[in-house]
């Protein structure tokens, strides 16, 4: 569970990130911060941003201007770092399980070629050994007869097999840091919970931190440490997980919470109403069309992250953006 985390602790802290495509503010200062071993739900409705922050954490995205740090420990701000710098890192220290498997597998290539490559390329693993530890790989993702599959192009595998693919190779190089995007809603979603389970145990039993992208409220608290709720593209409150959902002070949140359908099957359904064009976003706080509870000073003057316990204080408390908090 969350324990109070101190700077020797802290892997990762992104700090005032913000992203834009064209004149369009996609993430609007953007703060995390997260702990070793510590899982993090990235929460919020379609288009808020959450894959973004994976993507800009990469450095996988063309076309966008990013404000703000990164910063990795050892590796210090990924944002300043060259490509290649980057390449050395992706795998050994992070690396990313994509929303679509299907897209994220070069279809060129067997799934075993793709695994066995990453192995030899960043442990420097002869074949013969990077042959072996493929074939455990598979098995702990599930996959039975992993030798034969070894040998399969993706094409040939389900979207379910093709995601435990991609859990093998984003967990190879047993990276400190893993990125997981939810499988998308084109997998059967008992298929998609079993995924999510299993990125979730295996990070826990190496160790690593996670950064995951959830639409399951009922299972980022059953699972994860901390939570971000953002919305279009700002974060609108953050903190350990149970703190924040049984304890929330952003109308944003209790929407989202009011948003589970059913306890176990919790998909989220948007809430009421839609979100701002970019070219309309108001220049305060962005929910402030949506909300039940502004102000007349909300559009125009965005609320900056308050502290929900003050006298405990820290960045990595319970924080939420909001002029009007329930
Ligand atoms: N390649 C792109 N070009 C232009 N705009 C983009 C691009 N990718 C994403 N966006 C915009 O950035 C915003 C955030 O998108 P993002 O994909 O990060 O959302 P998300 O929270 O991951 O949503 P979802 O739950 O649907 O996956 C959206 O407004 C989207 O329209
Ligand atoms: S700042 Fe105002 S508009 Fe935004 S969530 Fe709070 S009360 Fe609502
Ligand atoms: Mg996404």
């Amino acid at each position: 569970m969350t324990m109070a985390m101190t700077e020797t602790d802290t892997l990762l802290t992104v700090s005032d990130l913000t992203l834009y495509r064209g004149s369009a503010k996609i993430l609007d200062h953007v703060n995390l911060s997260l702990a070793r071993g510590e899982t993090l739900a990235l929460v919020g409705e379609s288009g808020a941003g959450k894959s973004t922050i994976a993507m800009a954490l990469m450095q996988l995205l063309d076309g966008a201007r990013i404000e703000g740090r990164a910063d990795l420990a050892g590796a210090g701000d990924l944002f300043s770092l060259s490509s290649r710098q980057m390449v050395r890192l992706r795998g050994k220290r992070l690396s990313m399980i994509f929303q679509d498997a299907g897209a994220a597998l070069n279809p060129a290539y067997t799934v075993g070629r793709q695994l066995i490559t990453t192995l030899r390329r960043n442990l420097g693993l002869t074949r013969p050994e990077a042959y072996r530890r493929a074939v455990d790989l598979f098995a702990q993702v599930g996959i039975n007869d992993a030798e034969a599959r070894l040998s399969a192009f993706p094409h040939q595998l389900s979207g379910g097999m093709q995601q435990r693919v991609m859990v093998a190779i984003a967990l190879a190089c047993n990276p400190d840091l893993l990125l997981a995007d939810e499988p998308t809603s084109a997998l059967d979603v008992t298929i998609q919970a079993q995924i999510i389970r299993l990125i979730l145990s295996l990070t826990r039993e190496r160790g690593a931190s996670c950064i995951f992208v959830l639409h399951d409220l009922a299972l980022a608290s059953q699972s994860c440490d901390r939570i971000v709720v953002l919305y279009a593209g700002q974060v609108v409150e953050s903190g350990p997980v149970a703190e924040v959902l049984n304890n929330h002070r952003h109308p944003y949140t209790r929407q989202l919470k009011s948003c589970v359908v059913e306890i176990g099957r919790a998909d989220l359904v948007a809430p009421e109403g839609t979100v701002p064009p970019h070219d309309q976003m108001p220049k305060g706080c962005r929910f402030s069309t949506r909300c039940p509870r502004a102000l007349a000073r909300c559009s125009d003057d965005a609320p900056p992250p308050m502290p929900a316990n003050p006298d405990r204080g820290g960045p990595h408390d319970h924080v939420f953006a909001c002029w009007n908090p329930e």
